[in-house]
């Protein structure tokens, strides 16, 4: 079997921040067998411990993540309310017009113990569990992120701005317990402004941060 080698994948993803004016929306195309083929990929993530009950709606689904997708339609939907709701929409109306999908990935945080309901993307508790389900939860996001680098799509891991609000959860039936941990943007090849992102060029050689320990004498 050929093998693709994955330090190539991991150097050649990157972030592209693709906008159109949202006058002028790309064409709302989304390949959903693709998109499906690569969730199910990042779903080979590590994970430790399962997600708490309260997550679980019915069925044993014990991932500490959830993936909402959203087609290109829906994207172009969603425009206009970003536009008319968020007290500051930031570029995100223009990648929404630029999007071929948009992956709204969550991580499941564990019930709080001090009585909160831990509603509406609140504060949790600061437990190595509730670590672990963030780490657990990155971990099929970068997946996410390399197979899509691997079959040539431009993405964007952005922390959302208003997308990562309760109404916008409530307007797309994610559970108010879950927390966006990333707005994932599936963008076109070509067209629109294209931006890198910031922290690209800003990186330290391994040495910086990573070095061999030894038991101190
Ligand atoms: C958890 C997380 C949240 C991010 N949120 C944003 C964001 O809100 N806005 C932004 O410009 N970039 C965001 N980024 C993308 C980084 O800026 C980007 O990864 C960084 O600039 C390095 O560029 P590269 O991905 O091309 O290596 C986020 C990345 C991560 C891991």
């Amino acid at each position: 079997m050929p093998s693709y080698p994955v330090a190539d994948i991991l150097t050649t993803r990157k972030t592209t921040k693709v906008m159109f004016d949202p006058e002028r929306p790309a064409a709302p195309e989304t390949d959903r067998e693709t998109i499906e083929s690569l969730i199910a990929l990042a779903g080979w993530a590590p994970f430790h411990k399962p997600a708490h009950r309260v997550h679980w709606r019915g069925t044993r689904t014990i991932e500490p993540w959830r993936f909402h997708l959203a087609d290109a339609a829906t994207c172009r939907r969603l425009i206009g309310f970003v536009q008319d709701n968020a007290e500051k929409a930031g570029r995100v109306p223009q990648m929404l017009a630029a999007a071929q999908a948009l992956i709204l990935a969550t991580w499941l945080p564990n019930p709080p113990e001090n009585g909160d309901d831990g509603l509406n993307g609140g504060l949790f508790d600061p437990t190595m569990a509730n670590m672990e389900h963030i780490a657990a939860a990155s971990a099929a996001v970068q997946s996410f992120l390399l197979a899509a680098t691997e079959r040539g799509l431009t993405t964007y891991w952005s922390s959302g701005g208003y997308l990562r609000d309760a109404a916008t959860f409530d307007l797309l039936g994610i559970p108010a317990q879950q927390i966006l941990l990333g707005a994932v943007f599936v963008f076109p090849n070509d067209g629109g402004e294209r931006i890198p992102g910031g922290m690209r060029d800003k990186r330290s050689e391994r040495a910086a941060w990573s070095t061999w320990v030894t038991p101190r004498e």
